[in-house]
């Protein structure tokens, strides 16, 4: 038999569940498949509440059941609860309420466990196997905008949370490598640059300008026009001097998105659209097949049902499109590699396409009708990124804003708060330079996350860079000074987690204990999901929440951020009580241990946010 020890632990909700679900089997033995409905409560009658006895009541009423009213019902599942280490005690209330007090000795004991075995016993495990995570995907030779941040960091994170969750992500990077305008691209290109292989980045020089150059030439004279169409139809065609312009040109912009990647310590894999253009046919073949794909106005289209306009999937000169792509590469990656969840993050504004095209998955039977079931397919959309004007975020010159000078700016502005923290003297100057980096790629990516990816958000780098609020600053100089905590006392913390014993005996340090074992909270939404969503005021709110699950399943990065923000918050009422005093207190080993929970947790979180930790401010 598998004991407690053996599998991964289990949020403190699913463990609840399992000891009421037997309950209800003998309270209520001939109602079969009662899901016990356990949600965390408010904290004045207990942690957890179990809220099935008014609805038993209803189903049971008049069938003989040995009940009289629903109250009734909640004391008898609390009497047949089995007995367990994890309760303390347990009452009824109101209308048939089950309120459950946990037991302080099995929270401490749990957190010390979790120091000892690792926080990746806790991760929640999402039904799938292999996700795709399709974000960032960029523009070849175009712009990579802001909104291709804000998909870069957000995508992240999600790949993050999977992959915590023991998701296989494949983390695809969907560039925009193909289409009509590599003809006028590459003809450009022959034209300022006859050898152009041996032509440098420096030479070529922004590749942003290159293309509006090209464009404008495009536009101006037709004969040059005629040229880039023919370049397309050779491109197309494979022949190899159009081939290799094409690769060249895609070489110049990767090293540029490299560049980005690469500060922000984000992990992708290239499978542009190029990749998926020789499975366009026969994709299209086979939905032609199915009779889904229909004639309309010279184009092939696949009309889907509530949408006036169609999906075209042939545009009428016979070239394939975005959306031809995309169900080629939806295909590729339902029947190649095998993903069961297939995540796009993108601006909203492609909402509708994703919209049209999923739908015409379902209509090919590639996915199930339901959003419920797996194989299943996602947008996760996000707002626009706003300047202080609230306008689309430009730059005063020029009009786009480059990422690296803005990750640049952002690095500028933290190393000068850092120099005028005062440790220009004290540090070394690669230790300012490597906090810098952490702290301001952490507050971009913090600045971002912590919004409901929905809406807009404005950039405004004096907020971000803020240490007081809620910033990745605060939080990361936070875990910087529990840190010192630990440091100043002398002790050698590996030594405690085994022969220390944690207890929380201050209402502090309960509060705190409870906190950090709800970071992997399982269960579903409760009551208080959208007032949760609308305003996140209370921290107990979030009690109702599976933070992990929750954010991963639900794809929300900023249920992760409110958790990390709330910890800190809840950390700092512990620390800030006098009555909580760590170094050279009678309770300095357990609080010690409390700290380096806190710590651990808050790490585990910036590590699903993508950011990097600092451990001395
Ligand atoms: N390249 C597109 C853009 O910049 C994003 C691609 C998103 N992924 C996809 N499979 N359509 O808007």
């Amino acid at each position: 038999m598998a004991t407690e020890h053996d599998e991964y632990m289990g949020s403190l909700k699913a463990q609840l569940a399992k000891l009421f679900e037997v309950s209800l089997k003998v309270t209520v033995p001939n109602e079969l498949d009662v899901e016990p409905l356990v949600a965390a409560c408010n904290g004045k009658f207990g942690d957890y509440q179990c809220n099935n006895a008014m609805g038993l009541w209803s189903k049971i009423k008049g069938k003989g059941a040995p009940f009289r009213g629903p109250p009734a019902v909640g004391e008898a599942i609390k009497n047949n609860l089995p007995s367990s280490e994890m309760i303390e005690s347990c009452s009824v209330a109101g209308p048939g309420f089950v309120n459950v007090v946990l037991s302080k000795n099995w929270m401490a004991k749990s957190i010390q466990k979790m120091l000892i075995e690792g926080i990746d016993m806790w991760a929640p495990l999402p039904p799938v196997k292999t996700a795709v995570v399709d974000f960032s995907s960029p523009n070849i030779a175009k712009e990579m905008h802001v909104g291709h941040l804000r998909s870069t960091i957000i995508g992240d994170t999600l790949a993050r949370m999977l992959e915590f969750s023991k998701v296989k992500v494949l983390r695809r990077n969907h560039v925009g490598d193909w289409g009509t305008q590599f003809g006028m691209l590459i003809e450009f290109l022959f034209e300022k640059f006859p050898n152009f292989e041996d032509a440098t980045e420096t030479a070529i020089g922004d590749l942003q300008a290159f293309y509006k150059a090209s464009k404008q030439r495009f536009d101006a004279d037709p004969a040059f026009k005629e040229r880039a169409q023919q370049a397309v139809v050779r491109l197309q065609g494979g022949e190899d001097k159009y081939r290799r312009a094409w690769a060249r040109i895609c070489q110049i912009s990767r090293t540029e998105f490299h560049k980005v990647y690469q500060r922000l310590g984000v992990h992708l894999e290239e499978k542009g659209e190029s990749f998926y253009n020789p499975y366009i046919p026969g994709v299209i073949e086979a939905l032609n097949k199915q009779g889904l794909v229909e004639e309309s106005q010279g184009a092939r289209v696949i009309f889907i049902e509530g949408i006036n306009i169609p999906l075209i999937v042939v545009k009428s000169d016979g070239g394939f499109n975005y959306a031809s792509t995309d169900l080629a590469a939806l295909w590729y990656r339902l029947n190649e590699e095998k993903a069961e969840w297939i995540i796009y993050v993108t601006d909203v504004g492609q909402q509708q396409h994703f919209d049209m095209f999923f739908k015409a998955a379902k209509r090919a039977g590639w996915l199930p009708q339901g959003d419920s079931s797996y194989p299943k397919a996602s947008h996760v959309g996000f707002g626009l990124v706003l300047g202080e004007d609230g306008k689309r975020f430009r730059t005063r010159n020029t009009e786009v804003v480059r990422l690296v000078d803005l990750l640049d700016e952002a690095k500028v502005r933290s190393k000068a708060a850092l120099i005028e923290r005062g440790k220009g003297e004290e540090w070394t100057e690669e230790e300012i330079e490597s906090t810098a980096e952490a702290v301001s790629y952490g507050a971009v990516k913090y600045a971002d996350l912590k919004n409901n990816r929905l809406t807009n958000y404005t950039f405004n780098f004096d907020q971000m860079l803020n240490d007081k609020g809620n910033t990745a600053v605060y939080l990361l100089y936070a875990h910087a000074r529990i840190c010192s905590i630990i440091r100043r006392s002398g002790k050698d913390i590996e030594e405690l987690k085994n022969k220390g014993t944690l207890v929380l005996g201050h209402k502090d340090e309960r509060d705190l204990g409870l906190h950090l074992l709800q970071f992997a909270e399982v269960g579903t939404m409760t009551r208080f999901a959208p007032c949760f969503l609308t305003r996140a005021r209370f921290y107990r709110v979030y009690q109702n929440f599976q933070v992990v699950e929750e954010a991963c399943t639900n794809l929300l990065p900023n249920v992760l951020c409110d958790y990390l923000y709330n910890l800190s918050e809840i950390f700092s009422k512990f620390y800030s009580n006098p009555e909580c005093k760590v170094i050279g207190s009678d309770m300095e080993t357990s609080r010690l241990l409390l700290c380096e929970a806190t710590a651990v947790v808050m790490r585990k979180c910036f590590d699903l946010l993508g950011i990097a930790p600092i451990y001395k401010i």
